[in-house]
Parts: structure tokens; C-alpha cells; sequence
């Protein structure tokens, strides 16, 4: 372990994408610190198998929570529940997220309304209820996880982008207007990140060889070098970082993705 092993004990997490990829593996990290957790996403049974993992895997405390995030009844009720059960809400961690590859001249008004639903509707529904139930008189932190695709521009990614741009937006006003209730907003972009959903969509097969080989480190990042960064993210040793997003990329949003691919 890289940090302390007791740096979050006490903290409950509450974690939107928890039951697959990154967020399981910030979770577990999480866990390892020393915190209790919730998952949230839409699959109740994935949900119920990763927490049974991860309490086997950290010792800790987990609570399988399915919601949508984008229907706030949903939220506000998972979120209640890992009140009633762990009794607070420290750690606010938005990863859920949809995407898929497609052009802008062939996406349906459905399909970039779905994505902008989860990643960006459903990060506001997830900081508000927190905030109304918990945030607010205990204070926190929340960390958005976002992505690079914005910063230049990435083909076939115009629904995800502008997700991912709108949560960049919302950490900071979130930042802004909570930071003197003693809750702290900050992001995380990872760049690709190996054996994931994600990138098994947006470089499937032969493509993930050659998108990796274009990283300035020559490789694609893993889960656990994204958890360690929220774990650090979520400690009293981030006290002064709030309001931004920190890539961890491996320096791949320099070289940006090619028009043709
Ligand atoms: C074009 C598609 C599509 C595809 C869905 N749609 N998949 N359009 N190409 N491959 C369209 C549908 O046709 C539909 O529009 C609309 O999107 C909604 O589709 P549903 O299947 O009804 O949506 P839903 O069941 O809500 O599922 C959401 C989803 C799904 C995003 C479409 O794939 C999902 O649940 N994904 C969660 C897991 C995931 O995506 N993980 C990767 C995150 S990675 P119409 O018009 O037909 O009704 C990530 C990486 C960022 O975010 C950066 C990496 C570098
Ligand atoms: P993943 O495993 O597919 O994670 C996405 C999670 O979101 C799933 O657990 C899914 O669970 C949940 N989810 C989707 N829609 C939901 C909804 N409406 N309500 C509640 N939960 C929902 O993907 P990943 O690749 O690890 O990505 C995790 C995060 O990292 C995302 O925010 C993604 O944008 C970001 N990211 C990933 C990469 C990468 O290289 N993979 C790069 C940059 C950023 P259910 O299906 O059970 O709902």
C-alpha cells in the first residue's frame, strides 16, 4: 500500500459505478483505507456479487445499493438506505457512466440524451441528494470521475464529451458554493485505463495495442493507479485541493485521438 492503512477509517462511501471497473477499484481501495462502503448502479445482482467481494477482499463493511442514477426517487432512496445502514455518507464517489462509439451524423437524440443522463444529470442527482441528506451539516468529499475527451475534441465521442465537460463544470461550481460548508469537490479524468469496459467499447481488439503504443509512457493505466489517486483525493492529505480535476493519463491526452482510427 502506498498509503497509510487507517488514513480514511471511520469514512462511509457511497459510490455510483461501484459494481464493475474503476469504481470497484476505487472501492476497494477505499476499503482498504479503512472505510465502509455503498455501490450503486442498476444491476442488483452484479451489485450483491461485487459486494460480497469486496467485503472478502478488504475485511470491510459493503452495502449493495441498486439505483438509476438518473431518476433521483432511486438515488435518494440508496442513499437513504446507506445512511440508515452505515450511518453517514463521507465519501462521494460519480463513476457511473454509459458510452458506446458513434458518430455524430448517426447518433439518435436518444442515444446522446442517455449518456448525458447518466454521467451528467445523474452526477447533479447524486451531489444534491447527498448534499440535502448529509453533506450540508457533516460536510465531505466528493470526487466526479470525468475524462479527457474534451479537452481537445475526440471522434465519435460528442455525447460523452459533453457529459464529461459538464461534469468538469460542475465540480468546480460545486466547489464553489460548498467549499465553506466544509465539503470538498474535485475530479479525476482517467485516460485509458486497462481491462476495462470502457475501453474494451471505445478500442475494441487490435485497436488497443495501437491506441496504448501512443501513450507518452507507452501503455495504458491501470485501475489501481486511478484508485490510488482516490484514496489520496478523499484523505485529509488533499485538504487544500478542491474545485479541480486531476488527469491521470499517462500524459495520452497530449497526443489526442486521431480523426480516423
Ligand atoms: C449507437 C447506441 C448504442 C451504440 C445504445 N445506443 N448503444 N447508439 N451506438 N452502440 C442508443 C440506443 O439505440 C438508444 O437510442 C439509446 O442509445 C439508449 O439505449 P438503451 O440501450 O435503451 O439505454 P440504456 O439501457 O439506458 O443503457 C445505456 C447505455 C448502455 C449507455 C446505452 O450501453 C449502458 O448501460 N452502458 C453502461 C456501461 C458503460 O457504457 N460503460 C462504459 C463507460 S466508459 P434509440 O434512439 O434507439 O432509442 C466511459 C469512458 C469514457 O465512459 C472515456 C474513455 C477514454
Ligand atoms: P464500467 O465498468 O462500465 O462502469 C460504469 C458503471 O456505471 C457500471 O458499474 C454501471 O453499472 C454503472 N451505471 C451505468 N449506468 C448507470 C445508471 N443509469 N445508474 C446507475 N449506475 C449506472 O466502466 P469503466 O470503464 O470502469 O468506467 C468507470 C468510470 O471511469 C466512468 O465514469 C467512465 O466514464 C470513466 N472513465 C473510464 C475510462 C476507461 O478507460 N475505462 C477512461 C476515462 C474515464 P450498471 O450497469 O449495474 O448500472
Amino acid at each position: 500500500m502506498v498509503f497509510r492503512e487507517d488514513i480514511l477509517a471511520g469514512k462511509v462511501a457511497f459510490v455510483t459505478g461501484g459494481g464493475s471497473g474503476i469504481c470497484k477499484g476505487i472501492t476497494e481501495a477505499l476499503m482498504r483505507h479503512g472505510a465502509t462502503a455503498a455501490i450503486a448502479g442498476r444491476q442488483a445482482p452484479r451489485l450483491e456479487a461485487a459486494a460480497r467481494e469486496l467485503e472478502e477482499r478488504t475485511g470491510k463493511r459493503c452495502l449493495a445499493t441498486p439505483c438509476d442514477v438518473r431518476e433521483p426517487a432511486t438515488v435518494e432512496a440508496a442513499l437513504d438506505r446507506t445512511l440508515a445502514e452505515l450511518g453517514g455518507i463521507d465519501i462521494v464517489v460519480n463513476g457511473a457512466a454509459g458510452n458506446f462509439l458513434a458518430p455524430a451524423s448517426q447518433l439518435s437524440y436518444n442515444g446522446f440524451r442517455t449518456v448525458m443522463g447518466i454521467d451528467a444529470l445523474g452526477t447533479f442527482n447524486v451531489c444534491r441528494a447527498a448534499f440535502d441528506r448529509w453533506l450540508r451539516d457533516h460536510g465531505g468529499v466528493i470526487l466526479n470521475i470525468s475524462a479527457t475527451l474534451h479537452y481537445g475534441a475526440t471522434p465519435m465521442q460528442v455525447h460523452a464529451s459533453a457529459a464529461k465537460a459538464a461534469v468538469d463544470s460542475m465540480t468546480k461550481s460545486l466547489a464553489l458554493e460548498w467549499g465553506k460548508l466544509g465539503i470538498r469537490v474535485n475530479g479525476i479524468a482517467p485516460g485509458p485505463i486497462a481491462d476495462t469496459e470502457g475501453m474494451s467499447r471505445l478500442a475494441p481488439g487490435d485497436l488497443s495495442a495501437k491506441l496504448a503504443s501512443r501513450v507518452p509512457i507507452g501503455r495504458y493505466g491501470r485501475i489501481e493507479e486511478i484508485a490510488n489517486l482516490a484514496v489520496f483525493l478523499a484523505s485529509d492529505a488533499a485538504s487544500l485541493i478542491h474545485g479541480t480535476t486531476i488527469v491521470a493519463d499517462g500524459g495520452a491526452w497530449l497526443v489526442g485521438t486521431p480523426l480516423e482510427y
